[in-house]
């Protein structure tokens, strides 16, 4: 397989994470001898721009996949489903962006800045986490070296991007017949989004959590290799474009002092500290969108409870929470060879 120069296709370009991902492989010259473009039958034959070339979208079929060493995969978890261990088992690597095997034992569910060296035991299919799950693990995998990690109780802010390009179009066009008195029209979500919260993001289980809260959850422990960390999420959708942000409470199994945690989460590879809120300097969506690095700030100790932190994070979902955590899974792939 080659793969210092690959043959590689995209499976989902024309979509929220797709684009992200061809910008990215423009952005960081991202190595390939050939890129094929696939999406559904809607997209078949529309021409996308890359490095300057058009390049006409196509559909997935089994002589396009054996044509190529790496798969990036940003559809749905059907469609993962049914291509990757198709993909993998004609001996492409296959990078999933879907929740469909991410808590396969036999599939590595990778942040490189967390856990690359799990790279080295994969059988065809790498996963990335879910996009919030992605900062929260990056955050308290630099914490944990101060002292281990006993409890996370974290609320996220997760913007309507991490849907996909329909609940996009939904939010901009609410908005506008809001503002406009018309009354808005609700299809992606199960309320109204615009100028409206939703503490509801995927299906609710037996145990009252959604799908969502759970995955930060348990994909957090697998990434960590950590089954005794105890995490509670409450996740929401919020009228924001892009980027997710969370607030996190998190207990640790001896002392804890906010200096030190500032110093260790700003010297951590990917995570950039914003945090003088006398000056008003906190993260928000709007300074990490577009952004690679996770953002952290308002980090105080947390008065309810001895050895104790709180802090809010943020970072671009269609970034360091898909395309980019994808296409640096690839780059470490090429590195290891
Ligand atoms: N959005 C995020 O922040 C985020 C973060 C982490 C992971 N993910 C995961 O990434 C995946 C894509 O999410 P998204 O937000 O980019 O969704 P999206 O904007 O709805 O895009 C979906 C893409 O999949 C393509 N597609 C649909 N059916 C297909 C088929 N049968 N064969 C090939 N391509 C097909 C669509 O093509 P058409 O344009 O032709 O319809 C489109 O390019 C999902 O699995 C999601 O869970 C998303």
């Amino acid at each position: 397989m080659a793969i210092q120069n690959p043959n590689i296709a995209v499976i989902g370009a024309t979509g929220a994470v797709g684009k992200v991902f061809l910008d990215l492989v423009e952005e960081r010259n991202f190595p390939f001898n050939s890129i094929r473009l696939c999406a559904s039958e809607r997209s078949e034959g529309k021409q996308i721009t890359l490095k300057g070339k058009p390049i006409t979208v196509e559909l997935v079929t089994e002589k396009l996949l054996s044509e190529v060493d790496m798969v990036f995969v940003s559809a749905s978890t059907k469609v993962s489903k049914e291509i990757c261990p198709k993909a993998a088992s004609m001996g492409c690597i296959v990078i999933d962006d879907s929740s469909a095997f991410r808590l396969e034992p036999s599939v590595p569910l990778v942040v490189p800045e967390v856990n690359k060296i799990d790279l080295k035991n994969h059988e065809g299919i790498i996963a990335i986490p879910n996009c919030s799950t992605t900062p929260l693990v990056m955050v308290l995998n630099a914490l944990r070296t101060i002292a281990p990690i006993s409890r996370v109780t974290v609320d996220t802010y997760q913007s309507v991007s991490g849907t996909g390009t329909a609940a996009v179009t939904e939010l901009k066009e609410q908005t506008a017949n809001i503002v406009n008195n018309k009354s808005p029209e609700v299809s992606v979500y199960p309320h109204q989004i615009g100028f409206n919260l939703l503490p509801h993001i995927e299906d609710f289980l037996s145990n009252g959590y959604t799908k969502e809260e759970m995955k930060m959850s348990n994909e957090t422990r697998k990434i960590l290799h950590d089954d005794e960390i105890n995490i509670s999420a409450t996740c929401v959708r919020v009228p924001v474009f892009t980027s997710h942000s969370e607030s996190a409470h998190i207990e640790f199994d001896g002392p804890i002092d906010i200096e030190t945690a500032r110093k260790v989460l700003g010297s951590a590879e990917g995570i950039k500290v914003l945090d003088n809120p006398g000056k008003n300097i906190y993260p928000m969506p709007l300074v990490s969108t577009g952004q690679d690095e996770v953002f952290v700030g308002r980090l105080r100790e947390d008065i309810s409870k001895q050895n104790s932190i709180a802090l809010w994070m943020v970072s671009d979902n269609l970034r360091k929470g898909a395309a980019l955590n994808a296409i640096q899974i690839a780059e470490e792939l090429i590195k290891m060879d």
